[in-house]
């Protein structure tokens, strides 16, 4: 995230002696991405952060792909995703491709019994539904509904929950998760036509401090498996950071929507983008205000991009078969439109209350057994007139 920011103690100078009050030193890492290139954070721990006692196992969590070639467009129930006690095993990947991975979970408990760490990927963790705290190693945020929680790649973490009805969006991105370059300026600030700013960003505040010795459990996700290593310390031990590298929250509801006299197009709704796609925000708005304007979208060939859309909160206008918790995926190829009736219906009115997150993949997405389990197969017909069903 392209704004400093620092917690707790740090030393003057980078890489000088950072004493703790007995005389014996701080020990410094360097978090950063893109090599030495990219946003990075130093801490400055208690102890080495480097003390694995136990390697203990290792399995595999690659995605089960049962549509590697799609041209069907589908809808999914994503509230049929059923409720699992553990945050990992909760996450189902229903749609993946080598630059992002698609997730439902409905995650009971908090993962409070181990630390969990995405080295493949960043991730953005939608809330959906649930409240609780982000724990990181960075410090803490607080989450609750309509909130994008950002967790760059190597971000050791856990989620406490408040209660045990979840339900998270989640994207995995194989490269990092931005701010849309456009805007941004030279130097990195969101600029004045950007839809949110640097107020909108909630970074870490609380900063927690473990000077813990024992057995901790981590699961470290790398290259599709998860790898379970025990450290002698509690990773929670960073007395102070400084830098750009590191988790943040924005609520969907900061949003604020770009509008016109006729129809905007979709990038006016974007809010993120990494390497292989983009995620945008679609939040109640005015609509086209031109007097004979017609607010639902007209038909597009998204010829270079899947198209999916997790449906959030609202009525959804260019739809009539449309509920919380599912999910329309539009791929490339074919073109797709407003429902039957829906363009007609638009006219005129004045406002919609529909929020949704939008992920469109510039390569297509391939579809998992997980998906499948809770795909609607006659959605791709919803769009015949009656006379010809
Ligand atoms: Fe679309």
């Amino acid at each position: 995230m392209p704004i400093y920011h620092k917690l707790g103690k740090i030393p003057h100078k980078r890489h000088t002696t950072f004493k703790k009050p007995d005389g014996s030193l701080h020990y410094e890492q360097l978090f950063g991405t893109i090599g030495f290139d990219g946003m990075s954070s130093l801490m400055y721990h208690l102890h080495r952060p480097t003390q694995v006692k136990k390697i203990v196992k290792q399995y595999s969590v690659k995605p089960k792909v049962a549509v590697e070639n799609n041209m069907q467009s589908f809808r999914f129930h994503g509230f049929n995703i059923k409720p699992e006690n553990d945050f990992l095993d909760s996450r189902k990947v229903v749609m993946t491709n080598s630059d992002a991975s698609i997730a439902l979970a409905a995650p009971k408990e908090s993962n409070k019994d181990y630390f969990y760490k995405n080295t493949d990927s960043d991730e953005v963790i939608f809330v959906h539904r649930g409240s609780g705290t982000l724990k990181t190693q960075l410090g803490n945020i607080k989450f609750g509904y309509g909130d994008y929680l950002v967790i760059p790649r190597g971000m050791i973490y856990q989620m406490h929950f408040d209660g045990s009805d979840n339900r998270l969006f989640i994207v995995e991105s194989s490269s990092p998760i931005y701010t849309p370059k456009r805007y941004r300026n030279y130097f990195g600030q969101l600029l004045e036509h950007s839809p949110y700013c640097e107020r909108d960003i909630r970074r870490p505040e609380e900063l927690e401090v473990h000077d813990e010795k024992g057995e901790f459990l981590f699961k470290i996700k790398k290259q599709d498996e998860i790898h379970e290593l025990i450290y002698t310390r509690h990773p929670f031990d960073v007395v102070g950071w400084d830098g750009y590298n590191y988790p943040y929250a924005f609520n969907i509801q900061d949003f604020e929507p770009i509008t016109g006299r006729v129809h905007q197009p979709p990038p006016v709704h974007q809010t993120f983008e990494a390497a292989g796609f983009v995620i945008c925000s679609f939040c109640p708005r005015l609509y086209d205000y031109h007097p004979e304007a017609i607010p639902a979208p007209y038909n597009h060939s998204n010829i270079d991009s899947d198209e999916v859309l997790y449906y959030v909160d609202g009525d959804f206008m260019s739809r009539n078969d449309i509920d919380k918790g599912h999910i329309s995926l539009h791929p490339a190829g074919i073109p797709h439109g407003p429902h039957p009736g829906a363009y007609e219906r638009s006219v005129g009115k004045k406002e919609t209350e529909e929020m949704a997150v939008m992920v469109d993949t510039f390569k297509p997405l391939m579809l998992t057994e997980d998906a499948m389990k809770i795909a609607d197969q006659d959605y791709y017909r919803s769009w015949l007139e009656d006379e010809d069903k």
